[in-house]
């Protein structure tokens, strides 16, 4: 049995990662450290958690004595390293959390993990998941057909202080690579969306103001582009490249799939219009332009030629299918939403579980 170490799996794509990884893997039993920030949710979980191979850990990983004593005692083979202050607008307003999960929480996690195996590498793997926003912004024109997108080798050029702050944890993680030895591996993902997203995020946030008659805020004119990755593609792509990437390589993730905010705010209203047995257009009107966010980044899109050709991975998800499941989950999670809003649910950590005394 292994001991794989999964951080975040509370949280949004974290709870999709430790829910394949509990599924396909009989021989791992799955650690899921998380600090339940307010984007961290255990119900997102509540199908497994009283599965044999899982054992879940209140803890921050910037907490470097209390991480160290954790590897101490389980001795993990890998870490899948998902634990983030994520959102973008909350960077602006309030950057410390960022700085200090995001840039001093990966360098506690990847010191441990050095000095725990301390050189005796064969078969451990430190992976580091990270974020398509690290490359900065591309333009809505390229000079001939082509657009550009960013590909492995897209020089790091982030804008925000999220960006900045996974940008410098991606390159600490790189540096243990080349300095120690450690073997990591990173992968840089673009837009996801589904199930248990945080509705501050633009998918859920306009799905939950349709629902509650709220104005769907559009930053500037809309026209920003995003490359949108169905959540359970990108988990699928995590398992597929922790298993068969080369450590110290980096891989990009992407969803083949790039829409303006406005169409697919558009799009969200139609879908939901429809599954409400509602007049097409009734949502639409919801619609409101707001003031753009700092330094918005115009245009965001992958090139996943590497890991398709090298470990024969690709998107299973179009976006019509996703993007329907997405609305229809909301739809139907009407006490999920009011749970993550509200902040109640944190009561159900205190009935379930008590922080592991090590
Ligand atoms: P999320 O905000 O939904 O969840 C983050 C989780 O990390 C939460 O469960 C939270 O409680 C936990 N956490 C935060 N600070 C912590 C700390 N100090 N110690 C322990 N746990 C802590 O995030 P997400 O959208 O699921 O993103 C997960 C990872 O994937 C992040 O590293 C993010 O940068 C990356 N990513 C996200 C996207 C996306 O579209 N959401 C795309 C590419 C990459
Ligand atoms: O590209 C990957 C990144 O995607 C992840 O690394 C981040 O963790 C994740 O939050 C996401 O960042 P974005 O900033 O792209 O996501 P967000 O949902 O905040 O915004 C998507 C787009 O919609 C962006 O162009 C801003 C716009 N937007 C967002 C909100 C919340 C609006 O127009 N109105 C809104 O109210």
């Amino acid at each position: 049995m292994k001991n794989i170490l999964i951080t975040g799996g509370a949280g949004f794509i974290g709870s999709h990662v430790v829910r394949t990884f509990l599924t396909r893997h009989k021989d791992y039993h799955i650690f899921n450290l998380d600090k339940l920030t307010y984007a961290g949710n255990l119900k997102n979980l509540a199908d497994i958690e009283n599965h044999p191979n899982y054992t879940f850990i209140r803890g921050d990983i910037a907490d470097d004595k209390y991480i160290n004593e954790l590897f101490e005692k389980y001795r993990f083979d890998a870490v899948i390293h998902l634990a983030a202050e994520t959102h973008v607008d909350r960077s602006i307003l309030e950057p410390m959390d960022f700085i200090k999960t995001n840039i001093l929480g990966t360098f506690v996690l990847l010191n441990a993990f050095k000095n725990l195996w301390n050189g005796n590498y064969e078969g451990k793997l430190f992976y580091h998941v990270s974020t398509d926003e690290v490359y900065g912004s591309l333009p809505l024109r390229g000079n001939g057909d082509e657009l550009p997108k960013f590909t492995e080798t897209t020089p790091y050029s982030p804008r925000s202080p999220y960006s900045a702050a996974k940008a410098g944890s991606d390159h600490l993680v790189k540096s243990y690579f080349y300095t120690f030895k450690v073997p990591v591996i990173v992968s840089n993902c673009s837009n996801n969306y589904g199930p248990n997203q945080f509705p501050e995020k633009l998918i859920p946030l306009v799905i939950n103001n349709i629902r509650n008659n709220k104005p769907l805020p559009i930053y500037g004119k809309g026209e920003n582009v995003r490359d949108w990755l169905y959540v359970e593609d990108h988990a699928d792509a995590i398992d597929t490249i922790f298993h068969k990437g080369t450590p110290g390589e980096t891989y990009n993730i992407g969803g083949a799939h790039e829409m303006k905010n406005i169409d697919i705010v558009t799009m969200i209203c139609d879908i939901v219009d429809k599954k409400l047995d509602r007049t097409v257009g009734t949502a639409q009107k919801l619609i409101t332009f707001v003031k753009d966010r700092p330094g918005h980044d115009l245009r965001y899109a992958i090139d996943f030629t590497k890991l398709h050709d090298s470990l024969g991975w690709q998107p299973e998800t179009t976006f019509e299918e996703g993007i329907s499941k997405t609305v229809e989950w909301y739809l139907h999670n009407k006490e999920w939403l009011e749970n993550v809003i509200s902040g109640e649910y944190l009561k159900y950590y205190e009935k379930q579980y008590k922080q592991i005394n090590l």
